[in-house]
C-alpha cells in the first residue's frame, strides 16, 4: 500500500510554523500586510480569495482587500498596482487571475514590483528560479517540494517526470526539482508515447488539466505520484488528474485529491508573505 502524503497535516504544520515567526516578528514590532486585488465576482476566485484572507488572519497578518468591479479599467488597476508598490505599509501584492477580459494579465503582473511578488508570477521572480537565486517561487509546485521533502523523500539523482508546462505549474515544477537535483523531463499534449516516457518516473508530477488521465498503466512500480490537479467528477465529488484507485496499489506514495497538494498552494502563499518583510 502506498503511503498517503497528506497535504493537510503538512499544510497545517507549515502555517503554524509561520504562525510563530509572525509571533515573534510583532514582538519586534514588525507587522506584514498583503494586498489581495479581485476584479469582477468569479465564484472560483472568491472562495480563493476569501480562504487567502483567512490563512492571513490565522497567522497573524494584515490583508488589505482590494474588491474591484468587472467593469475596472486596466489603467485604474494598474494604479493601484503602483500605489501599493509604493506604501511602505505594504509588504506583498496578490492580484488573483483570471481577470476580466478587458485586462491583460501581463501586463499588470509585470507591474507588481518584484520585491513584493508573492505569487512569483512576474518574469523577475521567474528568472531568478531558474538561476538559483533566492526570491518568490510559485507557490503550488513549492508545495510539492515541500510535501517531497517533508515525507522524506529524497528527490537527488530521481528521475522526475512532469506532465504540464504551464507558467504557475509545470515550468516552474521543472526548475525546483532541477534545483533539488532531480533528472527532469517536462511532458506536454505534444509529448509522443507518453506512458513511455511516464513509466521512467521515480518521482511523477501530473498536472495535465484531465480528470483522472493517468491510470496504472502509466506509472512505474513503486513511483511517487503527485497530483495537481482537481475537477469535480460526474457525481460532483472531487478528483484529480490521477485515476487515485487504479494508480496507488502500484505506487510507494501518493497525494489524495482533495487534501494533497491542493492546501499547499496557501501554505506557500504564506511562507512567501512572511518573507516579503524578512
Ligand atoms: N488563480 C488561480 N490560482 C491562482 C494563484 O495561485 N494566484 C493568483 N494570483 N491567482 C490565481
Amino acid at each position: 500500500m502506498a503511503l498517503l502524503i497528506d497535504g493537510k497535516k503538512i499544510s497545517a504544520e507549515i502555517k503554524d510554523e509561520l504562525k510563530e515567526i509572525v509571533a515573534k516578528k510583532k514582538a519586534e514590532g514588525k507587522e506584514i500586510t498583503l494586498a489581495v486585488i479581485q476584479v469582477g465576482n468569479d465564484k472560483a476566485s472568491s472562495v480563493y480569495v476569501g480562504n487567502k484572507k483567512k490563512a492571513c488572519e490565522y497567522i497573524g497578518v494584515n490583508s488589505l482587500a482590494y474588491e474591484l468591479p468587472e467593469e475596472t479599467t486596466e489603467e485604474e488597476l494598474l494604479s493601484i498596482v503602483k500605489e501599493l508598490n509604493e506604501r511602505s505599509d505594504v509588504h506583498g501584492i496578490l492580484v488573483q487571475l483570471p481577470l476580466p477580459k478587458h485586462i491583460c494579465e501581463d501586463k499588470v503582473l509585470l507591474a507588481i514590483n518584484p520585491d513584493k511578488d508573492v505569487d512569483g508570477f512576474h518574469p523577475v521572480s521567474v528568472g531568478r528560479l531558474w538561476i538559483g537565486e533566492e526570491g518568490y517561487e510559485s507557490c503550488t509546485p513549492a508545495g510539492v517540494i515541500q510535501l517531497l521533502k517533508r515525507s522524506g523523500i529524497e528527490i537527488a539523482g530521481k528521475e522526475c517526470v512532469v506532465i504540464g508546462r504551464s507558467n504557475i505549474v509545470g515550468k516552474p515544477m521543472a526548475a525546483m526539482l532541477l534545483r533539488e537535483n532531480g533528472t527532469v523531463t517536462v511532458c506536454h499534449s505534444r509529448t509522443k508515447n507518453l506512458a513511455e516516457v511516464t513509466k521512467r518516473a521515480d518521482i511523477l508530477v501530473v498536472a495535465i488539466g484531465k480528470p483522472k488521465f493517468i491510470t496504472a498503466e502509466y506509472v512505474k512500480e513503486g513511483a511517487v505520484v503527485i497530483d495537481v490537479g482537481i475537477h469535480r467528477n460526474e457525481d460532483n465529488k472531487l478528483c484529480g488528474d490521477v485515476d487515485f484507485d487504479s494508480v496507488e496499489p502500484i505506487a510507494s506514495a501518493i497525494t489524495p485529491v482533495p487534501g494533497g497538494v491542493g492546501p499547499m498552494t496557501i501554505a506557500m502563499l504564506m511562507c512567501n508573505v512572511v518573507k516579503s518583510n524578512a
